[in-house]
């Protein structure tokens, strides 16, 4: 019993329940040990496996690079594989960045971004900058820090006391605050309330911004309105606010483009990558910056002041160097575009249904919000568990989805991300959206017997 539980604290977070054991993968299918297949949907936790399961060629690279270097004495040593992995990263991001080095984890890429961002505002003589405004209702890692900058109210719940050292604003979710509005005057709303935080605030003390281009996990894949990213920016210029687009859910080709924030015409100062950067086959998180950034570091002969064990590891950069490859190699950008706009269409279907209040998202990055009244828009009480009864209807028909909760007022609100591997075709993509009315179809019926 203590062995079983100690087990499940390792892999799983809820302990009461005993999880089927994965086999193994392949392509975008999970095999658990009974031998039952599921559609990955939620492509790991979440959206990493980009390039799907089992891929055999990423073995071999794995073992190469084992076998030549797994790790190497940074303080004196690089090494080709890191190199030349680095300046690939470097041309697959937006025009004009030119420096980019690995860490381990999206978290880790996130407090490094803002690192920088801070290291270049004292170097350029800026001293007072140091917050960071950010959005309520993002998520940004699981760091205390990077839980300070997010706007997840029931992550930082437990830490409440090292909390509330930034200003944030609100989501850009027009669906829940701009009711009634034209999406217009709702991104004036967003922009003057950026606008008065930073007069509030002092703008000598912002450093940096930072947002998600499509609100992932924490939301259900939520995009801003029209050109608010593009407005954002420029007042992020116009207050020498350097602009951090935080693309660990959105990178590498999960919207259809190289990175998200390209989707809305906006060139950040500095990009925060992860989960999809190795599809998943090793541990591999990135920091990327822009020429206006690197410059600065590279006239004043001063490098960034972080170091991690684990940074610019050979075997993370071999993956990740194999990543980039297969995107291109399988024209994975036109995929997501191809099978995204299918799967969306086949997910607005469900408008018609009870429940289903919203469909939203971009590429493969999308997002279904349930309500109990498409009207007035009121969510389920949070024990009502409404996505995790979808979620667990699926997983019984073979599709994994990703369910969150919250979305409504931190604690009510429900919906489902919807994030198949990159590499999905058009017959898994129907697949998945049968699957995914079919269930809410059930819980809808199952939820109206409990009020009858
Ligand atoms: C947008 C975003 N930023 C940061 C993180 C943190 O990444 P990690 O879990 O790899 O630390 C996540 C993880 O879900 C994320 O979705």
């Amino acid at each position: 019993m203590i062995a079983a539980l100690i087990h499940s604290m390792v892999v799983c977070p809820d302990m009461e329940k005993t999880y089927p054991k994965i086999s193994h993968g392949e392509g975008s299918y999970l095999y658990d040990e009974s031998g039952k297949r599921y559609l990955d949907a939620s492509s790991g936790s979440a959206a990493v496996s980009n390039i799907g399961h089992g891929n055999a060629a990423i073995a071999d690279i794995l073992k190469d690079q084992a076998l030549k270097a797994s790790v190497l004495p940074t303080h004196a040593f690089s090494a080709s594989v890191v190199e030349n992995y680095l300046e690939k990263l470097v041309r697959f991001a937006p025009k004009g960045f030119k420096r980019a080095w690995t860490v381990t984890s999206g978290t880790e890429a996130v407090e490094n971004a803002i690192k920088i961002a801070l290291q270049y505002q004292q170097m350029t003589g800026r001293d007072k900058k140091h917050k960071v405004v950010s959005r309520w209702f993002s998520y940004h890692g699981n760091s205390i820090f990077t839980l300070d900058v997010g706007g997840m109210r029931f992550r930082r719940k437990m830490y409440e006391q090292w909390m509330h050292n930034f200003p944030h604003i609100s989501p850009a979710y027009q669906y829940r605050n701009g009711d009634g509005m034209s999406e217009e005057d709702y991104c004036d709303q967003c922009i003057n309330e950026f606008l008065e935080v930073i007069q509030k605030n002092d703008p000598d003390t912002i450093a940096a911004y930072i947002a998600e281009p499509v609100v992932g996990a924490a939301l259900g894949a939520v995009p801003p309105p029209k050109d608010y990213f593009k407005r954002i920016k420029e007042i992020c210029e116009a207050y020498d606010i350097l602009f951090i687009s935080d693309e660990v859910m959105t990178g590498f080709g999960r919207l259809g483009t190289p990175f998200g924030i390209e989707k809305f015409d906006v060139i950040p100062d500095i990009i925060a990558a992860g989960k999809g950067i190795s599809g998943g086959y090793f541990p591999l998180s990135a920091v990327l910056i822009h020429n206006r950034i690197a410059s600065v570091f590279e006239s004043q002969m001063t490098t960034f002041k972080a170091g991690h064990t684990f940074a610019c590891n050979p075997m993370g950069a071999a993956v990740g160097n194999y990543v980039l490859d297969f995107i291109e190699a399988r024209n994975i950008l036109a995929n997501v575009n191809e099978q995204g706009a299918l799967l969306r269409e086949r997910l607005n279907e469900l408008k018609t249904l009870d429940i289903v209040g919203d469909i939203r998202g971009e590429g493969l990055l999308l997002g279904i919000e349930l309500v109990s009244d498409k009207l007035t828009k009121e969510p389920f009480p949070a024990n009502k568990d409404v996505s995790k009864r979808i979620f667990l209807n699926a997983l019984e028909r073979g599709v994994i989805l990703y369910p969150g909760k919250g979305s409504a007022d931190g604690i009510n609100g429900d919906h489902i991300l919807v994030c198949p591997p990159l590499s999905i075709n058009k017959e898994e993509v129907e697949f998945l959206a049968n699957t995914i009315r079919e269930s809410i179809v059930l819980v809808q019926e199952e939820l109206h017997q409990l009020i009858l």
